[in-house]
């Protein structure tokens, strides 16, 4: 660690405590970022955290629909985004008023939205979902039509795994777009031993070369069984961080370094610090807006 962290790390510290403040953050975070945090995980084992902390503040070190997915559920807590400019591309890729005319065309269909959406997306659907239930969730959906947003990758592979047919909406995630299949093939025979791991928001190609198709906190649970001594990891390169810390001895290759996602990298200690300083930017979701919200995501997290 250089003295200008170490220095940097103490202040927050310091002041997460007198604000009775916690920090959550990404497994795609900065290294010393997540080293900081009070609790590092996926999607949905952040709103899961945050529906159930008691502190008054939350810095979340992530991207603004997961801040705003705190704020739905955490009303009367303060929610900081170090950087409000850290936004998510794919999420950006429907708007409400799409969605609503979407919702015209196919009146009877029940709305999935990925959690990778705007609060006001969310308050158009029916049920919210991350990587890491959403098969769960679709297997047990009662519904002759489901409209899945806007991952139309997630949602391929979520059809072809439940057998069930989904309208899906064109979007996509650029950083997991870079993942190439040519180049697992080629990890494949350079590491015939490893288990290829690889995130759900990938292309089609890149998933059926895979073992195993998991969310960011299903990677690093699966990372600790005895039997996986190496892994090519096809996902946002800031995972392997965590992967390398929780298990040293194993070795994890990504699939692409280029794999990065600009806008979780716009956290940094040096933001953190100032947020609980100045104790903004804030993340809130207007009541209206939020208590509609509310309802998708609150069904989300009773499935689990
Ligand atoms: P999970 O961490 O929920 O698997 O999602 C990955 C992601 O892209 C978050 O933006
Ligand atoms: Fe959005 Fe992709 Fe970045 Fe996740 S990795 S926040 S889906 S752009």
């Amino acid at each position: 660690m250089e003295n200008r962290d170490a220095g940097l790390i103490e202040k927050i510290l310091d002041l997460k405590k007198r604000r009775g403040a916690v920090i959550l953050a990404h497994n795609y975070q900065l290294g010393e970022v997540q080293d900081i945090a009070d609790f590092v995980g996926d999607s949905l084992e952040l709103s899961q955290n945050a529906a159930k902390t008691n502190a008054n503040v939350i810095v979340f070190c992530g991207v603004h629909f997961m801040a705003e997915t705190a704020s739905i559920l955490c009303p009367d807590k303060v929610v900081l985004l170090p950087d409000t400019n850290a936004g998510c591309p794919m999420a950006d890729m429907i708007t409400a008023e799409r969605l609503r005319e979407m919702k015209k065309e196919h009146p009877q269909a029940v709305v999935v939205c990925y959690i990778n959406t705007s609060a006001e997306v969310k308050a158009e659907s029916d049920i919210c979902c991350t990587s890491a239930n959403v098969v769960k969730l679709v297997e047990n959906l009662d519904a002759r039509e489901i409209l899945f947003i806007p991952d139309q990758y997630l949602g391929n592979y979520v059809s072809a795994r439940t057998g069930k047919e989904m309208i899906l909406w064109p979007g996509f995630c650029p950083t997991h777009a870079r993942i190439q299949p040519e180049r697992i093939k080629e990890l494949k025979q350079e590491y015939p031993r490893a288990k290829v791991v690889v995130h759900p928001e990938c292309r089609p190609e890149v998933i059926a070369l895979a073992d195993e198709v998991l969310s960011t906190g299903g990677m690093c649970r699966y990372a600790r069984r005895d039997e996986v001594l190496e892994m090519v990891v096809g996902t946002e390169l800031g995972i392997i961080h965590r992967l390398r810390k929780e298990n040293p001895g194993k070795r994890f290759i990504p699939v692409s370094e280029q794999a990065i996602c600009p806008n979780m990298k716009l956290i940094t200690l040096e933001k953190v610090l100032w947020s609980l300083e100045e104790m903004r930017p804030e993340v809130k979701v207007s009541q209206g807006v939020r208590l509609r919200a509310k309802a998708a995501v609150d069904k989300m997290l009773q499935i689990g």
